[in-house]
């Protein structure tokens, strides 16, 4: 690989669909806000946390990025935390994000969702003004949590609809299937909410039909275990519902051996609205750019490929048709 094809990949514009702000919390970071907070880690170092990183499968990952998030305790530090990833978006050319960031991870150890919300926001709001990156922020259901704590953090959310812009569900996939939350994600709909849900990344391709059809989500986050359905793969082609996909998070959580095994390209060549995005970038081993050169390394990515996937990006997104328009007419 080139550094031609590096900055190439750059410099399209593209927007980020499927990233966890939690998960953009660096070891160096997590350091200084425990200094600040007055908490032990059970590290010495960043290079000692980034060693720790070994992950066997979803539910591994899960258990370390709870426990990481728990530096997290006033405003500023949800700012910082959401402003640092803002900075990675100016240098991997990311023009529009949609993050995610999980309340009741917080909540639940005691932190208010004023806090966590109104720094998340002031980052989001930064990022605009001074950077340029427009955004909008997507509140996340914990799928290992009850329909009645996903309520209660929907009642919670009342006073902030403005911040947001979607709702989605993640953590555990595995015994949580997209039903458990329907009524929630209805009510969510009738707030005006966009909606969306991770689905098929360790779960069955089933969970991609029920999150479509129970869930009325817009987007599939991750979505892969599609192939094993091929009626299901001819229907997101037909209907370009897009997948956020996440490479680098799929072969770090042994969703995939191997780089090389990864369908994105198969499926882009299908026709289907794929996407690339980085998931967990601080536990994962890259940003957005970094992903897209994954595929290059592994799969031989071309950069029309490359193109269509930036350019697939942007037509997933929740910006206006007359934002979409003029991001897609950038590119040449
Ligand atoms: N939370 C953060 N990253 C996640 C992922 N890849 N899958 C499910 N929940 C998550
Ligand atoms: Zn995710």
């Amino acid at each position: 690989m080139t550094l031609a094809t590096e900055a190439f990949i750059r410099t399209l514009p593209k927007a980020e669909l499927h990233l966890h702000l939690e998960g953009s919390l660096e070891p160096e970071l997590m350091f200084e806000l425990a200094k600040r907070n007055g908490i032990e880690l059970p590290y010495q170092s960043a290079d000692e946390v980034r060693a720790a990183y070994e992950f066997t499968d979803l539910q591994s990952f899960l258990d370390i990025y709870y426990r990481c998030a728990d530096v997290l305790r006033t405003e500023q530090d949800f700012y910082d935390m959401t402003w640092a990833y803002l900075k990675h978006c100016q240098q991997d050319g990311v023009v529009h994000t949609e993050p995610f960031f999980d309340p009741q991870t917080h909540t639940d150890r005691g932190i208010a969702f004023e806090t966590v919300i109104n720094g998340i926001d002031r980052a989001l709001k930064d990022g605009e003004a001074k950077l340029g990156i427009t955004s909008g922020l997507i509140l996340c259901f914990l799928r290992h949590l009850t329909e009645e704590a996903a309520f209660a953090t929907l009642e919670e959310a009342k006073p902030y609809l403005g911040k947001i812009i979607g709702v989605g569900l993640d953590s555990s996939e595995v015994g949580h299937p997209p039903e458990k939350f329907a009524r929630v994600f209805e009510a969510a709909g009738e707030l005006g909410l966009h909606r969306v849900a991770h689905a098929g990344e360790e779960g069955p391709a089933e969970y991609i039909d029920t999150a479509l059809a129970l869930l009325q989500v817009e987007r599939i986050d991750h979505g892969v275990r599609c192939t094993d359905d091929p009626e299901l793969v001819d229907a997101l082609a037909k209907t370009r519902i897009p997948l956020t996909v996440c490479p680098l998070s799929n072969t770090r959580l042994k969703v995939y051996d191997d780089m090389a095994e990864h369908p994105i390209l198969t499926l882009l060549d299908k026709g289907l609205c794929v996407t690339v995005n980085a998931d967990d970038p601080a536990f994962f081993g890259g940003y957005l750019v970094e992903n897209y050169l994954a595929l290059v390394t592994a799969l031989g990515m071309t950069e029309a490929q490359a193109t269509a996937l930036a350019k697939n990006s942007i037509e997933a997104s929740f910006l206006t048709d007359q934002e979409k328009a003029k991001w897609l007419s950038e590119f040449v």
